[in-house]
């Protein structure tokens, strides 16, 4: 059976600042998807990571459906009305346009989908990341489907001798989208190259070479393209289908335990580590530190299991601490240096104002 899995993700509220969803907001969401999916869903399962509430659902309408998409838009807006009746904090702030216009792409909200005929088993892992950007996903998944180092199956399995396919975007360029497929193994060096750059070359898609079939697709929106300005980080979403000719589970998981250093800590304007943490956890620590979740199911005619929590392990517990620490030390350094991003990446323009302002005021010796 042909089906379409869509992660569709969005900030429309949240308490104490922009730390996790309220009961009633996930609620509003979950019983408005219920109600209006009725005859276009399959399955659905509603979440949270950090401030950030995200519907997953199966149906056979295929990627980009307007209905779907408009199901999903609609559902944020009934959340954002319960989140303005509680006096949440930032109601609705990802929905970026005032009426819906055939596809929730490019309108603020986070889209990940893939359709595919369905293995006779189907597992596959959804990721959510808070407080960070789509390019936090590029080390990891680079490494999970091109590095035998993290990637045995690549050695191992002849299902995966081929290599994979990556998609990558250039999400500077707002008007079209600009992308790139490239092949690992052979062009590894090129892939390395883009991926090193976060904020600008990003994952949209990976294949696998044996078949042809899709392995991840992954949100690519970078709300300040869309804005014209900051309005808060990304956030992304993605989906990956492991076993048989994708990675393993745990092959896909090994890279996480770096804690590597994302944007979007405080503020969405610092560079902190990406800790993965265990299902629905919210935001502590100088908002933050940036969180990755990740919830594991098998999907049968579009029905989901229950979703097994990846990170929630003891052995993930250790990499929390070792995380915890590489957090702590960037933070020693406040603003300075590497641990603030640059202008073009933060997210309050006042800084700019300041160094105007403060521009004039300098003279030059002699
Ligand atoms: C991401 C997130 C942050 C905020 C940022 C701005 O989920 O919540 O990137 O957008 O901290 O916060 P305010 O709007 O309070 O200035
Ligand atoms: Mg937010
Ligand atoms: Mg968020």
């Amino acid at each position: 059976m042909k089906i379409t899995l869509s992660v569709l993700k969005a900030d429309i509220g949240s308490i104490g600042g922009h730390i996790i969803p309220s009961k009633a907001l996930i609620n509003e969401v979950k019983n408005f998807v219920q109600e209006n999916g009725k005859n276009i869903i399959i399955d659905s399962y509603i979440s949270h990571t950090g401030d950030d509430i995200a519907i997953l659902c199966t149906h056979e309408r295929g990627v980009s459906d307007e209905k779907i998409h408009k199901m999903a838009w609609d559902a944020f807006i009934a959340g954002t009305a319960v989140a303005k009746e509680q006096g949440l904090y930032g109601a609705g702030q990802d929905l970026l346009k005032d009426a819906f216009s055939g596809n929730i792409k490019g309108m603020g909200p986070a889209v990940a989908e893939m359709e595919f005929e369905e293995r006779p088993n189907e597992p596959f892992v959804f990721f959510a990341a808070d407080k960070t950007d789509p390019g936090a996903y590029n080390l990891p998944f680079y490494l999970a489907f091109v590095d035998p180092m993290y990637c045995a199956g690549l050695i191992l399995s002849p299902k995966m001798s081929a290599g994979f396919t990556f998609r990558i975007v250039d999400v500077e360029h707002t008007e079209k989208d600009k992308i790139i497929d490239l092949n690992a193994p052979e062009d590894i060096y090129d892939i390395a190259a883009l991926l090193r750059d976060n904020e600008r070359y990003v994952i949209e898609s990976i294949y696998a070479r044996n078949t042809g079939n899709q392995a991840a697709s992954i949100s690519t929106t970078r709300l300040h393209n869309i804005a014209g300005k900051y309005t808060g980080k990304d956030d992304p979403v993605a989906l990956i289908r492991v076993q048989g000719e994708f990675p393993a589970t745990g092959e896909v998981l090994a890279p996480f335990q770096i804690g590597h250093f994302v944007a979007g800590f405080m503020r969405g304007s610092h560079i902190g580590p990406l800790m993965p943490c265990k299902l629905n956890t919210s935001i502590s620590y100088f908002d933050g530190p940036p969180v990755v979740t990740g919830a594991a199911f098998c999907v049968k005619e579009g029905k989901f299991t229950e979703p097994a929590d990846v990170f929630d392990h003891p052995f993930w517990d250790y990499v929390r601490m070792q995380v915890s620490e590489k957090a702590i030390i960037i933070r020693r350094q406040g603003f300075s240096g590497a641990a603030m991003l640059p202008y073009s990446e933060l997210e309050y323009g006042g800084i700019v104002d300041k160094l105007e302002k403060l521009d004039k005021k300098f003279t030059f010796k002699d």
